[in-house]
């Protein structure tokens, strides 16, 4: 039994924040956001809007296209790390949204690789048959949890929501290779101090910005490129395929630098990797089911075609995923 992809839907808020915008806020210019990340704006959710609402818009287009109904749904898997409160989770604010009573409903915290972390755990549930129809979203609030006083950072981040629906088969389709990793002894190269068991909010972490998520930038970037290569190779390998059988690599939207390194290193062209960096920024779980969504609805993809997903975030976690479409 494999788990192949039934649709796809993506939605990003209406708001956009330029990166002309930005130079009013912080000591920036569109020339350094654009030459250093490749982004040019980014969506931000508006005030009444949650993640599980952003969650709620991209699988409703899932559902729709599907032509499926909520209660078709018996799994929610959804990757956030900006769920709309700590408890309870994420996944169930969207259950309840949909009206999807049939579902169980849990998130999955694996930052930007939240997405293939979540489709990971949602094929075993099909593949053992645990699950006959799942509903895996990455969907982030991450403006949230921006500091925009901190140019470092504030010029990255945004907010968005991508899904897919997963179902069982007996055919030679669907994912053939899924994998996940992670190493927690890289931790503070991107996190968030306060707001957690750790370090409650209080006077001191608001005086000095603690609960806004802080990352090294500079050393994240070259563990960044060196992972996201060695986690497609070893996936390739694990198919039994080589990168010029890909139709589509769609990673992980960081910084546009990165994704051509992996381009180069693939020896794959620029018109065979999905890119919307320049549109969305980093929308950490969300950014490859959006990019997904988009590259399906483009017709990027065709059916037979390899996809390769890859991503890259904090933990540190990284991970990759081979679909035959
Ligand atoms: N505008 C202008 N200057 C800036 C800005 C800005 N927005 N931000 C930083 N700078 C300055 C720095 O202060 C520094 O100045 P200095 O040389 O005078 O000290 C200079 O630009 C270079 O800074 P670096 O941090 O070395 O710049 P770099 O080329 O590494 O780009 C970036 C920074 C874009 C953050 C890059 O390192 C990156 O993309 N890192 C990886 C991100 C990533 O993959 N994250 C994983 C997923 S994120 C998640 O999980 C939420």
């Amino acid at each position: 039994m494999k788990a192949r992809v039934v649709s796809t839907g993506s939605y990003v808020p209406e708001k956009i924040l330029t990166n002309f915008d930005l130079e009013k806020m912080v000591d920036t210019s569109d020339e350094w956001i654009t030459e250093r990340t490749g982004i040019k704006e980014r969506r931000i959710a508006s005030p009444e809007q949650a993640t599980s609402d952003l969650a709620y818009e991209a699988s409703l287009k899932a559902l729709k296209k599907a032509g499926l109904k909520p209660e078709d749904i018996d799994l929610i898997v959804l990757a956030t790390v900006t769920p709309d409160m700590l408890v309870p989770s994420a996944a169930c604010m969207l259950q309840m949204k949909l009206g999807a009573k049939n579902a169980v409903a849990f998130d999955i915290n694996g930052a930007c690789t939240g997405f293939v972390y979540a489709l990971s755990v949602a094929e075993k549930f099909i593949k053992t048959g645990a699950s006959k129809r799942a509903l895996v979203i990455g969907a982030e609030t991450l403006s949230r949890f921006t500091d925009f006083t901190d140019r470092s950072i504030c010029v990255l981040l945004a907010d968005g929501a991508g899904a897919v629906i997963l179902e069982g088969t007996r055919k030679n389709e669907g994912i053939q290779v899924i994998d996940i990793f992670s190493d927690g002894t890289m931790w503070d190269f991107i996190h968030m101090p306060a707001g957690g068991s750790k370090m409650p909010v209080d006077e001191k972490v608001l005086q000095e910005r603690l609960n806004f998520i802080k990352m090294r930038g500079n050393e994240t970037f070259k563990v960044a490129v060196k992972t996201l290569e060695e986690v497609v190779d070893t996936t390739l390998k694990k198919a039994g395929i080589t990168s010029s059988q890909l139709g589509l690599l769609v990673p992980h939207q960081a910084n546009i630098r990165i994704i051509q390194a992996m381009a180069k290193r693939l020896e794959l062209p620029m018109e065979k990797v999905m890119v919307n960096i320049d549109r969305y920024g980093n929308t950490s779980a969300a950014s490859i089911p959006i990019a997904l969504d988009e590259a399906a609805e483009m017709g990027k993809i065709k059916r037979g075609d390899y996809v390769m997903l890859a991503a890259f975030g904090a933990g540190l976690t990284w991970g990759a995923a081979l679909i035959k479409w």
